[in-house]
């Protein structure tokens, strides 16, 4: 029963759509178990090039797929992304859990307010409808979406949040609130219609597949230090990208894993507000985002760039229990004369290896920096031939580069990305 999670080491955007897609022809089942439409997936297949919000990455594998109840789902890009698979030619086989929250549209007006703004939030409705799942009298779940009792459901909630639609200026008087309701419905109950046989008992399902034998892959969305226990608090997601998160988002009992892979970056990127301790400002940073592409998948925005941090990644090995690696976008790094590593941090005086998630102290830690010769600039195709010909054909700067923060990690790179194709994923 190999249950295998994979997770984010470092802010979100580690590319692990393009691993999960890689792994999953040799997997069963694929199951998103956090997060919502805030993540952007992409997954490039020869020409074809999808982004996926909620859907797992392992959707043009044509496996088993399944969205747990840690995941806020938005049934208008739940559908959209239904179709843009189908319109690539594959007919999804989802199931969507019942007990999953829906991302209702006054969840993303009040994301755009400005307690969200300061936090930098990609204004999906994210923290707000986690926040009503919390508060239990507030919340609408896919069970209601698709249930007999949507209206029933709608005019319950609506009451409860009048406040909130007033102060956010949704409505503007009570006397709106009925027609307010009308108009969800009318527009919702659609999604519900559609959704409806793509919705059932995901847990089940899941702890089915798994007792039967089969290999399920749990798909974790933004990264570590976005995680609402873990992560920078207060500028982190909602939810909990962590390997453990895969238990409580879809309902596995933590015997169930057997294995946790780490994606992490060559480098680090951040988008949104936040401390970041190895960021390079100017030049530098300004070649690594337009080399790699850096603008966030939803939100289009310029992510921060900086080198490699160990501390951060020790931090996530120890909360994931992460035993193998996978370190993506190598390629990125090409023609850069020294190479920085931050392998510590100076706090106090004092160095310190392992990451400490508390903003006020970030702030203040310095980075250790050890630096390491780069490569030059490889021509056009190089970095297929050398993905083709495998991890020796790799510049021995490069393979420096991996072995040396596998010693000081103590844990191995067991896959390498030199590309975003399916193609260019080394394994060793
Ligand atoms: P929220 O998840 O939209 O509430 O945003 C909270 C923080 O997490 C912001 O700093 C976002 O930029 C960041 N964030 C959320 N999802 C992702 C992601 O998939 N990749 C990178 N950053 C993300």
């Amino acid at each position: 029963m190999p249950g295998i999670v994979v997770v984010g080491m470092q802010f979100g955007d580690e590319s692990k759509g393009a691993v999960v897609d890689y792994m999953a022809k040799d997997v069963d089942m694929v199951v998103r178990f956090n997060g919502g439409a805030n993540a952007g997936h992409t997954v490039v297949v020869g020409d074809l090039k999808l982004k996926f919000r909620l859907m797992p990455s392992g959707a043009l594998r044509v496996k088993k797929l399944v969205i747990g109840n840690g995941v806020v789902v938005d049934p208008k890009v739940l559908l959209d992304e239904i179709e843009m698979v189908r319109n690539a030619g594959f007919e999804p086989d989802l199931l969507v859990s019942r007990k999953a929250h829906v991302v209702m549209p006054y969840h993303k007006i009040i994301d755009a307010g400005k307690v969200a703004s300061s936090l930098g939030t990609t204004r999906r409705g994210i923290g707000p409808t986690y926040s009503d799942k919390m508060r239990r009298t507030e919340a609408i779940r896919v069970n209601d979406l698709v249930g007999d009792n949507f209206l029933e459901k709608l005019r319950e909630v609506l009451k409860v949040k009048l406040h909130e639609l007033l102060a956010f200026n949704i409505i503007n008087d009570e006397n709106e609130l009925s027609e307010y309701i009308k108009r969800i419905y009318s527009e919702y109950s659609k999604y519900g219609d559609f959704l409806r046989p793509y919705t059932g008992n995901a847990s089940i399902l899941v702890n089915e597949a798994l007792d039967d034998g089969e290999t399920v892959l749990f798909e974790g969305a933004q990264g570590t230090l976005l995680d609402v226990d873990h992560g920078t608090y207060p500028y982190v997601t909602s939810s909990n990208p962590i390997a453990g998160g895969a238990c409580v988002g879809v309902g596995v009992g933590p015997t169930k894993i057997d294995k946790v892979i780490g994606v992490a970056k060559a480098y680090t990127t951040r988008v949104g507000t936040g401390p970041f301790v190895t960021e390079i400002h100017g030049g530098l940073g300004d070649k690594i985002r337009e080399r790699g592409g850096e603008y966030g998948t939803v939100t289009g925005r310029p992510r921060r760039c900086g080198w490699l941090d160990l501390p951060m990644l020790r931090y996530s090995i120890i909360l994931s229990d992460i035993s193998e690696i996978a370190l993506r976008k190598l390629d990125v790094l090409e023609g850069i004369d020294s190479i920085k590593v931050c392998v510590a941090y100076e706090f106090n005086g004092e160095e310190r290896e392992v990451m400490t998630p508390f903003v006020e102290e970030l702030e203040r830690c310095k980075p250790i920096y050890e630096e390491l010769e780069g490569w030059e600039e490889m021509g056009p195709g190089s970095w297929e031939r050398i993905a083709r010909q495998g991890y020796e054909a790799l510049p021995s700067q490069a393979k420096r580069y991996i072995e040396f923060i596998e010693e000081q990690l103590s844990v191995p790179i067991k896959m390498i990305g030199v590309g975003p194709k399916r193609e260019t994923t080394i394994v060793r």
